[in-house]
């Protein structure tokens, strides 16, 4: 096991930016996660850790150990690749053994291994299979295991679970979190879902064009997001612009619609966020906290009236578009079996004051 220390490291492809100034310490036996939409730079920075690429600029550590120059075969690095980069014509067995083969390790302990990395994957008796008569699943697992039989101090994974199926992916989810925990192996994994970024890491690192935007744990890249982009890249969010009216100790009154004003807190703001009155802030107010109002509820703050424009029933919860005045309201309300309201019925919702979320 080893932390990962990238040191303001930047690549560059002649005049394309690849990644910019990524500077992190991923600790040891973490799981941390590069995220972020297509192009922002993960697999660069990915294969910078496995030795694919060299940095243009900056320094790589594993542990006290400068890395930087060293080939990918000197780093023990496990690494998925997105394509699994599997050898369809061979066997299971010989695609896993291939690493300790290089290694010219002795047969009885290639069997040996490789058998051990079989059962961690579940793929006893598959041996003999040859890869192009597994299922897309089989062929992943058989992937891991191949980075796994090395013992590597560090595992690499490339957007490992893009070509499965909804229910596949989450199974393997599950699995890879559990070997990730019983081998205590740091991993750095990446993906553009941030569904599975947030269920299976330690910590996230929200990447765009070449740069990092944030470096969190799942609930501070969800509750604390330091720009809009992170805002609304993890989860879905309301995005509103409004223009602060006035504020009164922690409380602040905005404005987002000529008719329409809510009350924040001061506490709930970017460091970006400027809360002065006349100053134009985003807030953003995930659907889940947008609580309906009763009928009998008196008019209170931040409570507004719409009509529904879109009801979503998808079993687990029911999701509306609200109408509101000039403003749109995403809400999820988790499904406890009550009538769903149809499209142009009246709806009372209320924002509490805690959920709304200043950005800058
Ligand atoms: N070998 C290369 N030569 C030139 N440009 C490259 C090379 N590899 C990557 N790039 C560019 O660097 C940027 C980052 O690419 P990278 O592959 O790291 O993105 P990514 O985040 O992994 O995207 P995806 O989710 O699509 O896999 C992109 O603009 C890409 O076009
Ligand atoms: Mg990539």
């Amino acid at each position: 096991m080893s932390s990962v220390t990238l040191d303001h490291v930047s690549k560059r492809f002649g005049n394309v930016k690849g990644v910019e100034d990524v500077h992190i310490t991923i600790q040891s036996g973490e799981f941390f996660t590069f995220l972020g939409p297509s192009g922002c730079g993960k697999t660069t920075t990915l294969r910078m850790i496995a030795g694919f690429y060299f940095p243009s600029a900056g320094r790589i550590q594993f542990g006290q150990q400068d890395v930087t120059h060293l080939p990918p075969h000197k780093r023990n690095t496990g690494m998925v690749f997105q394509n699994y980069a599997l050898f369809p014509h061979m066997t299971v067995f010989e695609n896993i053994a291939f690493g300790l083969q290089v290694r010219k390790l002795p047969k009885q302990d290639i069997k040996e291994k490789v058998e051990r990395a079989q059962r961690l994957v579940h793929l006893e008796g598959y041996g003999e299979r040859r890869i192009d008569q597994l299922s897309g699943g089989q062929q992943q697992r058989v992937a891991l295991a191949r980075a796994l039989v090395i013992e590597p101090q560090i595992l690499l994974l490339d957007e490992p679970l893009s070509n499965l199926d909804a229910k596949l992916r989450e199974e393997t989810r599950y699995e890879i979190k559990r070997l990730q925990s019983e081998l205590g192996i740091t991993t750095i994994y990446v993906t553009h879902d941030q569904a599975e970024a947030m269920s299976m890491s330690d910590r996230i690192m929200v990447m765009q064009g070449g740069e990092v935007q944030q470096i969190g744990t799942p609930y501070e890249v969800y509750h604390r997001p330091v720009n809009r982009f992170v805002a609304s890249f993890i989860g879905e969010t309301n995005l509103w612009e409004g223009k602060i009216v006035a504020t009164d100790g922690n409380l602040i009154r905005v404005q987002v619609a000529p008719e329409i004003e809510l009350v924040g807190d001061r506490a709930n703001a970017s460091a970006i966020a400027k809360l002065q009155p006349g100053e134009t802030v985003t807030l953003s107010i995930r659907p889940e906290a947008v609580e309906e109002a009763g009928e009998a509820d008196a008019p209170a703050c931040n409570q507004l009236a719409g009509v529904v424009e879109v009801a979503e029933f998808t079993g687990a919860s029911v999701n509306y578009v609200t109408k509101i005045e000039s403003l749109q309201l995403r809400s999820m309300f988790v499904n406890r079996g009550s009538r769903v309201k149809q499209a142009g019925e009246p709806i009372r919702l209320r924002i509490p004051t805690e959920s709304i979320y200043f950005i800058g």
